[in-house]
């Protein structure tokens, strides 16, 4: 559905979601690398597990939480990619062990 306007910066990163390898560009976010994947979404509702997608990008829906390196509930569209970094989609309430 999304897809970068632009050919791919020099400054190539690989980050991980949800084990598999994504080619991302130094300086963008985690949510628009995400709004790119397929399936489409970031985490799903703690009630009723409905699938939810980044969505205002600017750290107002918090639409976009993600686990980030083992950090949970992360706005990924406030977080920035770096090289190695791991995202899991997150299914449900955030655990509250570390
Ligand atoms: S997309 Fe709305 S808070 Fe991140």
């Amino acid at each position: 559905m999304f897809r970068k306007l632009h050919e791919p910066a020099t400054q190539a990163v690989t980050i991980y979601i949800d084990g598999a390898p994504v080619a991302a560009e130094a300086g963008e976010s985690v949510a628009a690398v995400l709004l790119r994947q397929s399936p489409l979404w970031s985490r799903m509702t703690p009630v009723t597990q409905s699938p939810r997608a980044p969505y205002c990008m600017m750290g107002v829906c918090f639409e976009c939480l993600a686990q980030v390196d083992g950090e949970a509930s992360v706005q990924t569209c406030l977080r920035q990619v770096r090289d190695g970094m791991r995202v899991e989609r997150q299914r449900g309430k955030r655990s509250l062990s570390a």
